[in-house]
């Protein structure tokens, strides 16, 4: 498994990498004007795995008054961009926040502590879940090899469902609301 450090984010971060800061800004542009259409008002979020801050940085230039809190496994990401250190596997949130950013984590943990991450990004989230990761499937059909760190764990769409689905609803392009969450049309968001 990869380590955390100045040469990781180098390598898989920037124009060439996984994403870079131009496209987060889309990113969290379009998933915090979704959460307005539904009525949702986005004051806190909570990162998790925040790396380079991206989503943090978001946030604080464009809506400064939301309450961001971001974390990372990482010494590095801690004290390069200023993050609390937390293992989302071991780390219980103490409270929830509007909206919970995973994104591009889970992968990296193995089978037995990811399910307890799930349960802990579930206890975070009250409104909405912003989650990503690449599944077996992307990793072997979707995903720039280039670009993308494959030392991960390869596990299915199917094996990940399993567990989010004891808590969320999915709603679709990474989007996941708690089972209690704000209601959807039948056609708006998967399951029920
Ligand atoms: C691929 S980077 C993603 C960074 C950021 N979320 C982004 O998308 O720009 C993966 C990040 O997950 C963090 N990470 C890995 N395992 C973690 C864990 N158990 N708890 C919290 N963060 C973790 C790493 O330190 C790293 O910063």
């Amino acid at each position: 498994m990869s380590e955390f450090d100045d040469a990781y984010y180098h390598r898989f971060y920037g124009k060439d990498g996984a994403h870079d800061r131009e496209r987060i800004d889309h990113l969290a542009t379009a998933v915090h004007h979704m959460a307005a259409w539904w009525g949702i008002e986005i004051r806190t979020v909570l990162d998790v795995g925040a790396g380079m801050g991206f989503w943090r940085d978001w946030y604080r230039d464009t809506h400064p008054d939301v309450q961001v809190r971001s974390t990372d496994y990482s010494a590095f990401a801690c004290r390069t961009w200023g993050h609390e250190r937390r293992d989302i596997a071991t780390w219980r949130p103490p409270r929830s926040f509007d909206l919970v950013v995973c994104h591009s984590v889970l992968q990296y943990i193995d089978d037995e502590r990811v399910i307890a991450a799930i349960d802990h990004l579930a206890i975070a989230t009250r409104q909405l879940l912003y989650l990503e990761l690449p599944t077996k499937h992307d990793l072997r059909h979707i995903v720039d090899p280039t670009g993308t760190d494959l030392e991960v764990h390869h596990r299915t769409g199917a094996w990940y469902r399993r567990y989010l689905q004891l808590h969320f609803r999915q709603i679709g392009a990474g989007l996941w609301a708690p089972r209690a969450g704000v209601p959807m049309y039948e056609l708006e968001a998967a399951g029920r």
